[in-house]
């Protein structure tokens, strides 16, 4: 099962540039976050704290029982393990085949024999969709299959706790939804704890539980998806809409001269871009693929909201009330679905199956990457076939899992 990590009194300055001050926040075990926010406020920073990469001068970050901004090396060694970590820029050995990057962490880390690692690997392969590049270098294929294979070499030890800094950046919206929808049959299958660091809006509105946002060297909120959803604050509807005005600039902040100008701007008809979706019509949450099993993070995190729900404004609460009942309705027809193939050719009904509640790591290798553009090979297909070996490595030891420096 998945981890709380508990964030307290966070501070990260390097030299005196403070990134952000005071950030206090619980990834709820087995629950799914996502940290939004603008370019530059510290998300990856507050990513790599989080693992120990970088060092806080103030606060604490408890995994487990263990403070890791305060633990040995040898205790955050082990806490490590805990991690599957698929980094901003994927990560990869420039010099290994993709095969052998995603087999890294089980050479690495484990005794496993190579053919019960090929059959680790050609799973995860298969799972993010790049049966058939596993020879390639990760200097020949583009910035989305990158991600991907860094995705497959964060999940092929068993973590409990899975960090994603923008998994969306360098894919199409198709195979966004695609990564979500794995992030989530993830999550079903080992209920471990997800953050996911993203800018991308459509990912913050269906995937998450719960969602933070840091702006201005603080963190604005964090909490349910549908505070943040529902929320007044002018930065985070600034952010949600994609609009140009208001306090979000193009170099982190404004002034208020400058802010004066846009609102008699707004006044005058004149468009900010952003669109006019209204974000407090909550959409309902991506649930598990038919034929997973339900996300045990559901119950727990209702039981806390429900426990907070009082604390929280009114429109959030009348948004989680809502959110609930539909995603109830929701889970009920796919209950049904899901039954209804069970009964005949079952898999042959468009089921995506996921990661087996197997076995996986952290991938944090050195970038030597330098290519990060082109569009995607030729050879890069989503697999939609459904048959995959599911529980095949379900009796696979945990041993071994870690990241390295
Ligand atoms: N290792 C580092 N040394 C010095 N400054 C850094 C380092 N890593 C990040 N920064 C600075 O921290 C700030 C936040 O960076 P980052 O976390 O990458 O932002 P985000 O992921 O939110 O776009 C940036 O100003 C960046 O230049
Ligand atoms: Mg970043």
């Amino acid at each position: 099962m998945g981890v709380e990590v508990s964030v307290e009194g966070l501070t990260k300055s390097f030299g005196s540039q403070n990134i952000w001050r005071d950030v206090t926040l619980t990834l709820p075990e087995g629950e799914v976050s996502a940290l939004l926010g603008p370019s530059g406020t510290g998300k990856s920073v507050f990513l790599k704290t989080l693992i120990g990469l970088l060092h806080p001068e103030q606060g604490s970050v408890i995994i487990d029982g263990t403070d890791i901004t305060k633990c040995s090396a040898k205790e955050l060694y082990e806490i490590r393990k805990l991690f599957g970590v698929l980094f901003q820029d994927g990560a990869l050995f420039g010099s290994m085949s993709l095969y052998d990057n995603i087999a890294f962490p089980l050479r690495e880390h484990t005794k496993k024999k190579e053919h019960e690692i090929r059959d680790i690997v050609m799973e995860k392969i298969d799972l993010v969709g790049l049966t058939g590049a596993e020879d390639k270098l990760p200097g020949e294929i583009s910035g989305g299959m990158r991600k991907r294979a860094g995705l497959a070499r964060a999940l092929v030890l068993d973590p409990q706790i899975i960090l994603c800094d923008e998994p969306d950046s360098g894919l199409d919206p198709v195979r966004t939804a695609y990564i979500s929808q794995l992030l989530i049959d993830i999550n079903a299958q080992i209920d471990a704890t997800i953050l996911i660091v993203t800018h991308n809006i459509n990912i913050a509105r269906t995937i998450p539980d719960n969602i933070g946002m840091l702006f201005r060297k603080e963190l604005v909120m964090f909490g349910p998806r549908e505070q943040l959803l529902t929320s007044e604050q002018p930065v985070v509807k600034q952010f949600l809409a994609g609009d140009r005005f208001g306090p979000i600039g193009m170099s982190e902040e404004k002034d208020e001269a400058v802010q004066k100008q846009e609102e008699a701007m707004q006044a005058a008809g004149i468009s900010g871009g952003g669109t006019k979706e209204d974000f407090t019509e909550i959409i309902p949450q991506v649930q598990p693929n038919p034929g997973m099993p339900e996300r045990k993070a559901v119950k727990r995190h209702r039981e806390r909201v429900m426990a907070m729900l009082h604390t929280l404004p009114p429109q959030a609460q009348e948004a989680i009330l809502r959110s609930m009942e539909e995603e109830d309705r929701i889970r009920a027809e796919s209950d049904a679905h899901a039954s209804n193939m069970a009964g005949g050719n079952a898999a042959a009904g468009g089921e995506w199956t996921a990661a087996p509640a197997g076995n996986v790591a952290v991938a944090d290798a050195k970038t030597d990457v330098i290519d990060y553009g082109g569009s995607d090979a030729p050879t890069e297909q989503w697999q939609t076939d459904p048959l995959t070996k599911r529980g095949q490595h379900a009796a696979d030891g945990n041993e071994g899992r870690t990241t390295q420096e």
